[in-house]
Order: structure tokens, then C-alpha cells, then sequence
């Protein structure tokens, strides 16, 4: 790991401006720089670089962050490589910490991993070019089914011998350990002896996004219905299925170039697309996508063409996943196959060209696609479409994202006119939809980025309710403490107290964490307390290096947005007040007042369900009592806080 005094080191060099500025043309405009969003396709510029501020945030998009973050999304950079970026460029000697026992060993062995897979790969290679074996039973073979050589070696593909041991002697005389050997799926252990797994197979290696081979699917060339076609690496270290797209690292500059991703079944689809000049191409395995292999798409593209043979199971597999490619923001085309080929042996029957073609004519959208095959199959049955019309909702409401909210309105149009039904019954079932969705979110603890839009839209479709879930006044009141807390708790509260003192005795004083609802806020107050108590002078640009990116972006958000209440004072007291800073202790005073007044009436509503509930007198004079206390108590809390505004 990287020290922290490195990250600190780093931190204290980047020039946001400098370094956004030699990806993005910017221009100074005002205190901030502008341009064009690297994010999204826009002809005005609407991507804003706040030097002072250290972040960036885009206004056509809504995509936001600071320095680290924007190389992680447009360098494709994970955060300890984008630290070593930045400290090679600014001549920063990284400095490692010690690591855990366990985890030295895993490293140790993901390495070992690699190491036996590139031996692998090249004993299989040789094997397969450079053996009489080779030549007649899998170079033939290939050859046969048109792969030419240049394609095979591009691939790394390998053959296996079929003699039951020969990898293993070999791996065995060049000393790699067994039981890594076993792990890493091209042996295993048979009577006490070391036995290739993947004898008289074709070898596929399978690269990880920066070339390296993390695994194998080995194909039988004879067929043999005792085996299975195609045997894979089993998980391991290095391996893990769900994260892993065949043919990623071959396609990763097609797909960006191309702004399409095209997703197919089977290895020998990809091999062969790309041999016909299509290389934009990865594949599944056949089973359905996940989430993590959805999100290595959405690094180069947002435009995923499923290619598939369309009576197969895998289509049936492919569609599982897509409610959650949905989700993620991804447009998702689907075309299909005809004649009970695949990619791989259409484009053989057909051509290049041709096959170009018929993709390019053939391209359905995918909700529309999954719509029209329901309704097919439903025919008259009226219970059935009723279904469909809920799951099709249901489908459209994936679709949360702000910046995606046209393509949700046309799929309602779409989907309204396709089913005969009208737009705004569809346009309500969807927001049900989405609204149980928030809700649980909320409930979770999580709080989706983009919800801004997404309440105007909301409103835009009269639909208050939304709006009351989504910006209810709790949430504000939580993030305007933490908010004030960020910026101003290292001012004078008075001789003895800064701000942050202040706040926090007061919140412990009255138990206001215990209201608090958003648990990342709770996280961000225990971080702050912490940096303060070990002596330093917290500020929110501590956060937005914090390696939680669910951190960076609430504080990014926090920053931005300005507190309803100080808007207000601006406003009605114009001729007085200069800026909010002036008004720091006002703030501070009355967020937390809100906040305990929020507790009070929560206590009073408490205490009046306890009194209609309740039946002997004691109990009841007991609860007025209650009630008479905390209404008292409310009353000198506003009257505190009117002071403090209208002195
Ligand atoms: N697959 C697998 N295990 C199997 C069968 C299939 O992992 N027993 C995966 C492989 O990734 C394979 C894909 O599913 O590439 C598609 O299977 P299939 O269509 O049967 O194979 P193809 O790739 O078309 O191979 P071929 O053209 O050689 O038949
Ligand atoms: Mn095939």
C-alpha cells in the first residue's frame, strides 16, 4: 500500500486546473475554468474546473469529482494507479507501507499466478505450432475452421497434448509449486500424480485489461460426449468469472473508437469477428452478465449490442442480466442470429461485409425487443398483459438516472403506444416503481447522486409525493450540519471553542447522532472528530481525497448545494448581510436548532400516539404532563431561534 505521507505528499501537489486542463481545453471564466465535458457529447461548454475549490463538476451531465477521481473515470485508472500517475509526474518517491501477512501471501500467489499462466500459455503455443501432434490434431483443426494463423497467434491460442502429462512434467521440471499449479487449473492431482487438466484441447487464454493471462477455457477437439466442450479455470486468485469479458483487452481501443461494445457468446465468436475486421468485441461465456462485467463495459462505451443466436438458452441467460444493464445507464441493442448459427459460423458463411451489414440492419432495442416477444406469447390472455405491462414498468424504472430521464420518458411513449394503454397510467406505474425504489435506498442508508434532477423531473410530472421522498427536509437538515461543520468548524465559536467544539457538544449534549439518517454523514462527523482529536484542522478537502468515492461525492454535493436557510436570511435581510460567512454562528445556531426541533416534535408525536393509546388516568396525566414539557420546551427553542435571526 501507499503511505499516507505519500497520498499527503501527492494531495499537496496537484493543481486540478493543470492537470483536468491537459485533457479538457479550458477557459477561465471568473473564479472557475470552463469547457467541454470530456463525459458527454456537447457543442456549449458546460464543465466546470474550480481550482480554489479543487473539484470539477459538469452541469450538462452532472458528473463530478475532484482531481483523483477524474483520472480514475477518464484515464480508466484504478486509485492506487492514478496516485502513481500523479507522483510520477510530480517526481514523488512513493514510499509502501508494510502489508498484512495475509495479505503479502495472497499478492504472492496472485503473482505465482501469472507466472504459471505465462508459462502455460507458451508451453501450449508451442505446443501448438512447433509439435508434429500440434500441427496434424489442433493446427488442422483451427485451420479447418478458417482461423488463420495471424489470428491464432494474435489470440495466444495453445494446444494441449494429449499424452496425459506433458504440461505437467514440464511445469514440474521448471519447479513451479504443485499446489499452485493446481490452483491454477491446468493440473490436477490423480493417483498421487500431477495430470494435465486440459489434455487434447484447444487452449484459449484468457487476458486480463492490461494483457496479462489470467485464466483458460480449454475446447475439445474431438467430440466426446463423456466430456464437457469447454473446461475453465476455476476461481481463483486472479481468476474470478463475474469480472471477467472475454477478448476485453483485444476490443478496449475498438470499443472506445467504435463508442459500441459488442457483447457475443463463445470464445470462437470473438477470434472470428475479430478476424473479419469487427473488433469491438467481447464475450459473456454464456451465462448471464454481471454487474461487475456490465461496469468494465461502461468504462469505454454506454452502447452494448448483445449479439446472439437466437434460439439458444443463452439469450434467455443474456436477458437476465440486462435489467440490470438498465440500471447502470447502458443503452442496450440486441441482434439476433438466424438458422441456428452462431456469430462465428454466420460470419463464416457470409462474409465479412455482409455480416457488418446485418448487424448494423438488425439492431433492436432491447426493452422494446423484450416487449414485443412478451406480447407475442401472451396473445389474448389479458391477465398476461397486465403482467407485462407491470414488469415492462418495472424494466422502464431501472432507468433512474438523472441524466437519462428523456430516454425514459420515450420508452413510456413507446411502451404506452405499443401496448395500447395511455402514457400518463404508464408514466404513474413507473414512478410507483421508482418511489419504492428510493425508499428502500433510503431506508438503506444510501442516497442516490443525481436526485436533484431527478425531483424536478418528478415535479415536471406532478408528482409531489416524489419530491417529498426524495429532498424531504430531514435529509437537509442532516446535511447542513455536516455542511456547516465542514465549513466553519475550525472558526472561533468563542475565547475557548471553535465551531467544531460547539457542535460537537451540542449533538452530544441533546443525542443528535441518533436522528441522524444518512449513515455516510455519520461517518463523515466521526472521520472529522478523529482528524481533529489527533490534532489537525479538518477541512472538506480532507474528504474529497478520502479513498470512499461515496464519501468524496456527498461532500462534493454537500459543498455545492447551498443551505436552504441561509438563502433565506440572504434574501430577506439583503441590505444588512454581505455573505454567508458572515453569518457562521447564525448558521450554525439555527441548523442545530432545527435539528433539536425535529427531535422535539418527533418526542411530541411520540407521546400523543402514547396517550390515545393509552387508558387508565395516571398514564394519561402522566403523558399531558409529557406533552405540556416538550411543548414548553419547543416553544423557548423557537423563540431561541427567532432571537437569533431577527436580533
Ligand atoms: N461454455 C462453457 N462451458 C461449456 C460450454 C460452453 O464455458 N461446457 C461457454 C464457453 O465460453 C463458450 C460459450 O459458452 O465459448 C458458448 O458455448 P458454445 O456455443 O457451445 O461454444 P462456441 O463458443 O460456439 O464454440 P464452438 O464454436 O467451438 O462450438
Ligand atoms: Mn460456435
Amino acid at each position: 500500500m501507499i503511505s499516507k505521507d505519500t497520498i499527503q505528499q501527492i494531495q499537496s501537489r496537484i493543481d486540478i486546473v493543470d492537470i483536468i486542463g491537459s485533457f479538457v481545453k479550458l477557459k477561465r471564466r471568473g473564479a472557475n475554468y470552463l469547457g467541454l465535458c470530456p463525459f458527454h457529447n456537447e457543442k456549449g461548454p458546460s464543465f466546470t474546473v474550480s481550482g480554489a475549490k479543487e473539484i470539477y463538476k459538469c452541469f450538462g451531465c452532472g458528473k463530478s469529482g475532484n482531481t483523483i477521481s477524474f483520472l480514475m473515470e477518464h484515464e480508466k485508472y484504478t486509485y492506487a494507479e492514478t496516485l502513481r500517475w500523479l507522483a510520477n509526474k510530480y517526481n514523488i518517491e512513493i514510499e509502501e507501507t508494510e502489508v498484512s501477512p495475509e495479505a503479502k501471501f495472497y499478492q504472492q500467489s496472485a503473482d505465482s499466478l501469472y507466472v504459471i499462466n505465462n508459462f502455460g500459455q507458451k508451453f501450449f503455443t508451442e505446443a501448438l505450432f512447433d509439435t508434429e501432434e500440434g500441427q496434424d490434431v489442433a493446427l488442422s483443426y483451427l485451420k479447418e475452421r478458417g482461423f488463420r494463423e495471424e489470428i491464432i497467434k494474435k489470440f495466444q491460442l495453445g494446444y494441449n497434448p494429449a499424452a496425459g502429462e506433458a504440461f505437467s512434467k514440464a511445469a514440474i521440471l521448471a519447479q513451479y509449486n504443485a499446489e499452485l499449479l493446481q490452483k491454477s487449473g491446468l493440473v490436477v492431482m490423480r493417483d498421487d500424480r500431477l495430470k494435465d487438466n486440459y489434455r487434447e484441447r484447444i487452449i484459449f487464454p484468457i487476458h486480463n485489461q492490461s494483457g496479462k493471462v489470467l485464466g483458460f477455457g480449454a475446447r475439445l477437439i474431438k467430440k466426446n460426449d463423456k466430456a464437457p466442450k469447454y473446461i475453465n479455470t476455476p476461481e481463483n486468485e486472479i481468476y474470478v468469472k463475474s469480472k471477467v469479458l472475454y477478448g476485453s483487452y483485444f476490443a478496449r481501443m475498438a470499443i472506445d473508437k467504435a463508442d459500441e461494445c459488442l457483447l457475443v457468446e463463445g470464445y470462437t465468436d470473438v477470434v472470428s469477428l475479430h478476424q473479419a475486421g469487427v473488433e469491438n468485441v467481447v464475450a459473456s461465456g454464456g451465462t448471464s452478465l454481471t454487474i461487475d462485467q456490465l461496469r468494465l463495459v461502461k468504462k469505454y462505451t454506454n452502447n452494448l449490442t448483445i449479439i446472439y443466436d437466437g434460439d439458444g438458452a443463452g439469450i434467455k441467460a443474456a436477458v437476465r442480466g440486462m435489467d440490470l444493464a438498465l440500471e447502470e445507464g447502458l443503452n442496450v441493442r440486441l441482434v439476433l442470429i438466424p438458422d441456428n448459427e452462431d456469430p462465428d459460423s454466420y460470419v463464416n458463411k457470409i462474409g465479412a461485409s455482409a455480416f457488418i451489414q446485418f448487424v448494423e440492419n438488425n439492431k433492436k432495442d432491447f426493452v422494446i425487443f423484450q416487449l414485443g416477444l412478451s406480447l407475442h406469447e401472451a396473445g389474448n390472455d389479458s391477465a398476461k398483459k397486465s403482467a407485462i405491462v407491470n414488469k415492462i414498468a418495472e424494466t422502464i424504472s431501472k432507468i433512474t438516472k438523472a441524466e437519462h430521464f428523456t430516454k425514459r420518458q420515450d420508452y413510456v411513449k413507446q411502451v404506452a403506444e405499443m401496448l395500447k394503454i395511455e402514457e400518463a397510467g404508464l408514466n404513474n406505474l413507473v414512478n410507483k416503481f421508482i418511489r419504492e425504489k428510493v425508499q428502500k435506498a433510503e431506508n438503506s442508508g444510501q442516497f442516490a447522486t443525481g436526485n436533484e434532477k431527478l425531483l424536478e423531473a418528478g415535479k415536471e410530472e406532478g408528482e409531489e409525493n416524489l419530491v417529498d421522498i426524495l429532498f424531504n427536509k430531514d435529509e437537509n437538515q442532516e446535511r447542513a450540519i455536516v455542511r456547516s461543520l465542514l465549513e466553519f468548524g475550525m472558526k472561533k465559536w468563542d475565547e475557548n471553542n471553535t465551531i467544531a467544539d460547539y457542535i460537537f457538544k451540542e449533538m452530544d449534549a441533546n443525542d443528535l447522532e441518533s436522528m441522524i439518517e444518512n449513515k455516510n454523514l455519520i461517518t463523515i462527523i466521526n472521520l472529522y472528530k478523529t482528524w481533529y482529536k489527533e490534532g489537525k484542522n479538518p477541512t472538506d478537502k480532507d474528504f474529497l481525497y478520502y479513498e470512499d468515492a461515496k464519501l468524496n461525492n456527498l461532500v462534493i454535493n454537500l459543498m455545492d448545494s447551498q443551505t436552504e436557510i441561509s438563502v433565506k436570511w440572504v434574501e430577506k435581510f439583503e441590505a444588512r448581510v454581505s455573505s454567508r460567512e458572515d453569518l457562521f454562528r447564525e448558521e450554525v445556531i439555527s441548523t442545530l436548532g432545527y435539528f433539536k426541533l425535529r427531535k422535539l416534535k418527533k418526542l411530541i408525536t411520540q407521546n400523543q400516539l402514547e396517550m390515545e393509546k393509552s387508558t387508565n388516568e395516571t398514564d394519561q396525566f402522566l403523558f399531558v404532563k409529557i406533552h405540556i414539557a416538550l411543548k414548553a420546551e419547543e416553544q423557548a427553542l423557537t423563540d431561541k431561534m427567532g432571537t437569533v435571526i431577527f436580533k
